[in-house]
């Protein structure tokens, strides 16, 4: 059974105060906390095994090697790929531009178009604006309606047989929203477009399952999935992965090199260039374990609840109005007040405790759509409780009293 202070109690953060105050962290959609196992991990890596992969033939590369390996191969089956396919990244910004640059630079050309949704985060529309603008092709938008819904009946008028990516997100970072991904890889797939999609929240709220989705290229960060920073992950079809040139080149990504030729180590080590973040890749390997413990359909109707209670919570405040009403949403409630600065806002929060994230959530074209400069956003995480949102709205209702 699913138990949320014995979870809590495995997040040693938690228990810390901010101000004099009881953390009450709010802002997992930015980055998630860690779990003790996974901090242990990464601990004990560096007191006791480190050493770089892939390269010596002593005992501790080796040892370092096969965990690496390993932790290619949990978290390839907790996504639902095969290992070759996993690319160990720096993050899911760097997994991302890799596809935009290893894939998009050699397969979109002038005259072509790609198509991004209006609700992606940053990440996965300013690549490929910049693919589209090097190679003088066309940056269309999938928009969303005002509640948050992708507006998928308007995939006919988009796609063509130019279209060469469709870059969509799994879940958006702001609205919540978890549209239908169904229509728009079949959409893309009829006239030959790749799929590009942003798991970042996704894998998060309800996990992934690539083969089941049929998308080409999928990307997430460690961080926000109860793993370390600075890692994450570039899942890709094998085929497209082998037939792609590399993105960056040096170390490790090789097979053969001479001043005359080089060829290249095969998937997904060809992505992989430079000493990876081992450590890193196997704290995640870790984080995962840690999930997959977990009873998963009961952390999602956690969640499901923490979501409804934010939502009934803040809508009772006057003056609130909460961005994405879509019904499968997932935990990630961003709202504005009438007459209150989101900043000003975050900061009475923070200074009772509240940690939300304040700003354009680094999805400006959302910010627009709605024509507001910034949102409060409260992501919630399967550590959080009642109490929390509880506490959440109080001090809503605590700091609108002052700034108004
Ligand atoms: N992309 C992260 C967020 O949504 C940082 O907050």
């Amino acid at each position: 059974m699913f138990d949320v202070e014995k979870i809590r109690a495995q997040f040693p953060i938690l228990a810390r105060t901010v101000y004099g105050k009881p953390l009450v962290y709010l802002d997992s959609g930015a980055t998630a906390q860690k779990p003790q196992c996974v901090i242990d991990t990464v601990n004990r890596l560096h007191c006791e095994l480190n050493a770089n992969v892939h390269r010596g033939a002593h005992y501790l590369s080796e040892e370092m090697t096969e965990r690496y390996e390993a932790a290619r191969e949990r978290i390839a089956r907790f996504i639902g790929g095969e290992k070759e396919e996993v690319v160990f990244t720096a993050g899911a910004t760097a997994s991302l531009n890799t596809v935009a640059y290893a894939w998009g630079m050699s397969h979109v050309g002038p005259g072509d178009n790609v198509v991004v949704s209006e609700m992606e985060h940053h990440s996965n529309l300013v690549p490929w604006q910049m693919v589209a603008q090097h190679k003088g092709a066309e940056l269309r938008m999938l928009p969303f309606d005002d509640a948050g819904r992708l507006m998928t009946e308007r995939l006919p008028e988009l796609l063509d047989s130019r279209t060469k990516v469709v870059a969509v997100t799994q879940a958006s970072n702001t609205l919540g929203t978890r549209p239908d991904l169904r229509p728009v890889i079949d959409a893309a797939h009829a006239v030959g477009a790749v799929v590009v999609v942003d798991g970042c929240q996704g894998v998060v709220h309800g996990g992934a399952d690539v083969a089941a989705l049929g998308c080409d290229f999928y990307a997430f960060s460690g961080h926000k999935l109860y793993g370390p920073t600075g890692i994450g992950v570039l899942w890709g079809r094998r085929e497209l992965l082998e037939e792609m040139p590399p993105f960056l080149c040096g170390g490790d990504m090789v097979d053969r090199v001479s001043f005359e030729r080089t060829t290249y180590a095969p998937v997904p080590l060809k992505f992989e260039a430079g000493t990876a973040n081992f450590i890193g890749a196997i704290g995640l390997g870790e984080a995962v374990r840690f999930l997959e413990e977990l009873p998963l359909d009961e952390v999602e109707a956690h969640e499901a609840n923490l979501l409804r209670a934010a939502t009934e919570r803040l809508q009772s405040i006057d003056g609130l109005r909460i961005y994405g009403s879509t019904p499968d949403k997932c935990a990630i409630v961003s709202f504005n007040i009438e007459g209150v600065h989101p900043y000003d806002l975050g900061m009475i929060l923070d200074k009772i405790g509240i940690a939300v994230r304040t700003g354009q959530h680094c999805a400006e074209p959302v910010m627009a759509h709605f024509g507001v400069t910034g949102m409060c956003r409260a992501s919630l995480a399967l550590y959080n409780t009642e109490a929390e949102i509880e506490a959440l709205g109080a001090g809503i209702e605590r700091a609108v009293r002052m700034l108004r």
